[in-house]
């Protein structure tokens, strides 16, 4: 079976060839580092070993409950934010019909999400089209507190009792969160939820090989079995032990911080595939909460070809030369289209006639390398034979086990995400939230200075 492949001669080229050589022998002390959990953030490895990520049983409950729903539903509302909701909602776009809402299909739910921001519009207009479809709510939250899954639940909580009663309401809930505590435990517990569970040491940007993703991966109709088939085979070569000429992700790891050091602050990945666009915002995630701290970090940027070459493609190829480029390129799409001849020839576009429509896209993404090469954009590439759930499990870990061994060696812990309370603790003393009163002192004196 094919692999992804990950090809960096073309970022090589900026750095210096002694630091490449150098570098590697850390990022394999880093890569043993993340099995033998002997630096900051080894409370949170549980994702590193993929064996044991999920045991047996609880992946069978998973694939029962959502095979149980499926029977049944229209529509899939998961609630989540950040890290209990992006890995889903990026493979499950990745491996949808690009208009999926427009083709239903028997037992394969539309999965919708909430509680990913508090727009007010937003939840309305989603209450609106759930109203009177066969529906089903996924609430997914590690500490069970957060706020706008919080305030999502409350609604759809509401409206999805109001609809079936409370019983049936609760057979078509399923709570992801801690094994313990929480309000959202508290809560399942006492309703009856089916509850599968966020060990403590997965954070949740690291958590898509577990139940957070897992569960509405399989609601929507996929493999997860394959997806996590994937994600080892990555983990096999890279396990500690295994040579850095193996290990591709610390390949990645030592050419991306090479790169920061040649200057390029800022990675920018690449799709010329739609499908993907929500799995650069995984990555974001990944490497923007993982690396973005103690005043360092390499900021996460993305962009979808060719769309975006008509739009940001003038600053990548002409601006301020800070970034680099990775882009994922997929080998073989699912459908053939060929662009036909036309007697008119109005467009001249009969030199392509009979040509697929991802070669032009393969000449677009080789000329778009070749001319940000010129313009002095390092290029990093990677590529996936198919966009199947394997090679998504594959890139996932790959991705994964680079964010950790880089952020060792930018000199981070990749663990934690200290600064995500900063705006929290505003919101709750602008809220007025009880336990809050001498920040909202603090703050409404603030305010009107
Ligand atoms: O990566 C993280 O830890 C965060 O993005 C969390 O996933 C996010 O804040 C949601 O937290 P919780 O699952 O506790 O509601």
């Amino acid at each position: 079976m094919k692999d992804l492949t990950l090809d960096i001669s073309k970022a090589l080229e900026f750095v210096s060839k002694d630091d490449y050589k150098s570098l590697q022998d850390k990022a394999l002390e880093f890569n043993v580092a993340l099995y033998d959990k002997t630096l900051p953030g080894n409370d949170f490895l549980g994702w590193v070993d993929v064996k044991n990520i999920i045991s047996e049983e609880e992946l069978s409950a998973i694939e029962k409950k959502a095979a149980e729903l499926r029977e049944k539903i229209d529509v899939l509302v998961v609630i989540g934010i950040g890290g209990s909701y992006l890995g889903a909602k990026a493979v499950i776009e990745a491996l949808s019909n690009s208009f999926a809402q427009m083709c239903p299909k028997k037992g394969m739910p539309l999965v919708l999400f909430a509680g990913q921001n508090i727009g007010e519009d937003y939840i309305a207009e989603l209450m609106d089209v759930i109203a009177d479809k066969s529906y089903a709510l996924c609430v997914v939250s590690k500490s069970g507190t957060t706020t706008e899954p919080a305030i999502a639940f409350r609604l759809l909580k509401e409206q999805i009792e109001k609809k079936y009663g409370k019983a049936e309401a609760a057979t078509r809930i399923v709570a992801i969160t801690d094994k313990s505590r929480g309000a959202l435990k508290t809560l399942a517990t006492a309703e009856g939820y089916t509850t599968f569970v966020i060990g403590d040491s997965v954070g949740g940007r690291f958590s898509v090989l577990t139940p957070v993703g897992l569960f509405p991966i399989a609601c929507a109709g996929f493999d997860v079995r394959a997806l996590l088939k994937g994600a080892y085979s990555v983990e096999e070569k890279t396990q500690k032990g295994k040579s850095f000429d193996e290990n591709i992700s610390a390949h990645y790891a030592v050419v991306r911080n090479l790169l920061h050091k040649a200057g390029k602050s800022t990675e920018i990945l690449v799709n010329f595939h739609p499908k993907l666009h929500y799995f650069m915002e995984w990555w974001k995630q990944l490497y923007g909460e993982s690396e973005g701290k103690d005043g360092k970090g390499i900021f996460p940027a993305s962009v979808d070809f060719t769309s975006d070459l008509h739009s940001m493609g003038q600053y990548i190829q002409e601006g301020v030369r800070l970034m680099y480029e990775t882009v994922i390129s997929i080998a073989e799409p699912d459908r053939k289209v060929e662009i036909p001849s036309d007697a008119q020839n109005l467009d001249q576009l009969n030199f392509l006639a009979g040509k697929r429509v991802d070669f032009v896209n393969k000449q677009a993404e080789l000329g778009t390398q070749l001319a940000h090469l010129d313009g002095g954009v390092p290029q990093i590439r990677i590529e996936i034979p198919q966009l199947n759930e394997y090679y998504l499990g594959q890139m996932i870990y790959f991705f994964e086990k680079a964010c950790g061994i880089s952020g060792y060696i930018l000199g981070v812990n990749p663990f934690n995400q200290p600064g995500v309370e900063a705006y929290k603790k505003n919101m709750f003393a602008l809220l007025n939230k009880p336990g809050y009163e001498e920040a909202s002192k603090a703050i409404q004196a603030r305010l009107a200075k």
